[in-house]
């Protein structure tokens, strides 16, 4: 596998588009001794971004990029270079990278997506899920690929339906196991 982290802890930038509550749990995840990454830098398209207050109150250089042509990511690509990230974590990131960029780190970029891959690719999931009758849904991290939420699987976890459900309850309960999901398949790929 493309990481390789040695004994020191993997530099990691986190994407972000929204609120950013996965961006909060994986930094309070990196706070812990055992944690194998350093979370340097959090990234967004978005300036209005809620999750980018965390950049302030942890301490964390953010940066903001538009994303929208090759010149801009190339930015992106540059600060990370710079900054010697290793690791990149999409988490709530509603832009697609193209394949240039996807290329320059190869490996070395997780996604979270709230349904079971591979179902529900793309957007409204629990919409999908809950017209579908669908007993289950969830949420899955895989590894980033050029093609849409298609990339290599690392865990799932199963979350129960209940007829009582919308997409707003069922996305607050599938949020709540997004928040350790995401930790324990970082610890799944990377041990020190
Ligand atoms: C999460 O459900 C994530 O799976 C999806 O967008 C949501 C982002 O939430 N891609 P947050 O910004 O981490 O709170």
């Amino acid at each position: 596998m493309a990481l390789s982290t040695g004994s020191k802890k993997v530099k990691t930038a986190i994407f972000i588009s929204g609120t950013g509550s996965n961006l909060k749990s994986l930094i309070k995840f990196s706070k812990h001794k055992k944690s194998p990454i350093i979370i340097n830098m959090i990234i967004s398209n978005n300036s209005k971004a809620k999750g980018l207050r965390y950049s302030k109150i942890y301490k964390i250089k953010k940066k903001v990029f538009d994303f929208k042509n090759a010149l801009s990511e190339k930015k992106v690509i540059n600060e990370l270079k710079k900054n010697n990230i290793d690791l990149i974590c999409l988490a709530g990131f509603m832009k697609i990278l193209s394949k240039n960029f996807i290329n320059n780190f190869k490996g070395k970029i997780l996604n979270i997506h709230p349904s079971l891959l591979p179902k529900y690719k793309g957007l409204n999931t629990h919409e999908r899920a809950i017209k579908n009758k669908d007993k289950y849904s969830g949420c899955t991290v895989h590894f980033v690929n050029s093609k849409l939420d298609s990339g290599k699987i690392i865990n799932q976890k199963k979350v129960k339906i209940s007829k009582f459900d919308n997409s707003k309850t069922l996305a607050k309960k599938i949020l709540i196991e997004e928040h350790k999901l995401y930790p324990a398949a970082i610890m799944k790929i990377l041990s020190l």
